[in-house]
């Protein structure tokens, strides 16, 4: 028998096979632990010489057990550290490296411009109420101006807003009584357009609004020059042209010098050598004691611009689908820069 526990032990090349092994020859129910509980029944002469015997032979096996299992572990040890091995010469696997999507690094640089100047960002909800989207913006139900913005209605009261500058009447709900107020709010706003190379019925826009007491349209002004100067360079300027909206009175158009001619007269701006990049006003009083901020104390301005439209001027980009197609080829270009 022991012969054989030796000669199986020679086979055994892993752990499991030991265990097993072990159990069978060294266990409870080895025929070694089985002599050794018959022992008893030996006269008392026999009986030390027997137990020394199995003795002897339990000390062997076990010995052997153990030298054996250290070298099965080393062996496991080795091909697991096999295995393991990094090949550093393996040429490593490419990946491709994402880049900021146009629109955003432009809404990142606006953001980073306003916060310079004070402004906070705010956020709000893309299906808003026809009361914040016109109501409280002075266009009642039957306004005419409403046609300005066709609208994906919702439900009659629900919609998908079709401006950021319902975010001029939440912010000054949430703020009120506090002032000044000076916030910025980008998002994505819709519109019942048909898709050409200068609309999308999804855009984005970024509104800002300043109240408090004693603000000028010469404030508004000076705000929008710092900032395009700060966006386009110091030469930069800015130009204010009447226009209509109903949440602002006075209202206006306000132009930069074309970023590509210098106001000499090109392609973009249609020889004119300015360009439209958003829309602004003092915000109507009507607005402002809606939103609980009494016009004769306070006053304040608004503006409201495309970064798609201010991205396309940057970046050379004349077709403003270009920017929702995801093209690799033209993103791409944004990777390194
Ligand atoms: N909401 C206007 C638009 O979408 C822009 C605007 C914002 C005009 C704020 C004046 C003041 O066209």
């Amino acid at each position: 028998l022991h012969a054989k526990a030796l000669q199986e032990l020679d086979d055994v090349q892993d752990t499991k096979r030991l265990g097993e092994w072990r159990v069978a020859y060294l266990g409870k129910k080895s025929e070694l632990t089985t002599l050794s509980k018959q022992m008893g029944q030996l006269d008392a002469q026999t009986r030390p010489l027997f137990g020394q015997l199995l003795n002897e032979r339990r000390q062997a096996l076990e010995g052997a057990f153990t030298s054996k299992r250290e070298s099965i572990e080393a062996a496991e040890q080795n091909a697991r550290l096999a295995a393991e091995t990094i090949d550093i010469t393996l040429p490593g696997r490419h990946r491709d490296v994402g880049a900021v999507h146009p629109i955003s690094r432009v809404i990142r640089d606006i953001e980073d411009i306003f916060l310079g100047m004070g402004f906070m960002i705010a956020d709000g909800p893309e299906v808003e109420t026809d009361r914040y989207n016109f109501e409280m913006l002075n266009l009642p139900k039957d306004h005419p101006a409403r046609d300005m913005q066709d609208t994906f209605y919702i439900t009659e009261e629900l919609l998908m807003r079709t401006h950021t500058s319902p975010m001029q009447v939440r912010t000054m709900e949430q703020m009120h009584p506090h002032a000044p107020i000076k916030v910025i709010v980008p998002g994505r706003v819709y519109r019942r357009d048909e898709d050409d190379a200068t609309h999308s019925h999804a855009f984005t826009q970024i509104e800002g609004l300043v109240v408090d007491k004693g603000i000028r349209m010469s404030d508004l002004k000076g705000v929008l020059e710092a900032f395009a100067k700060a966006l386009f360079g110091e030469h930069q300027r800015v130009r204010l042209r009447p226009s209509y909206f109903p949440f602002t009175e006075p209202s206006a158009e306000v132009d930069l010098v074309c970023v590509h001619c210098q106001g000499h007269g090109c392609r973009v701006c249609k020889d004119t050598g300015w360009i439209e990049i958003l829309g602004a006003g003092m915000v109507h009083p009507r607005v402002l004691d809606m939103a609980g901020y009494d016009s004769s104390i306070y006053s304040g301005f608004a503006f409201g611009m495309g970064p798609e439209r201010i991205a396309m001027l940057k970046y050379g980009i004349t077709d403003i689908r270009q920017l929702y197609q995801n093209d690799l080829r033209l993103l791409r270009q944004f990777a390194k820069v």
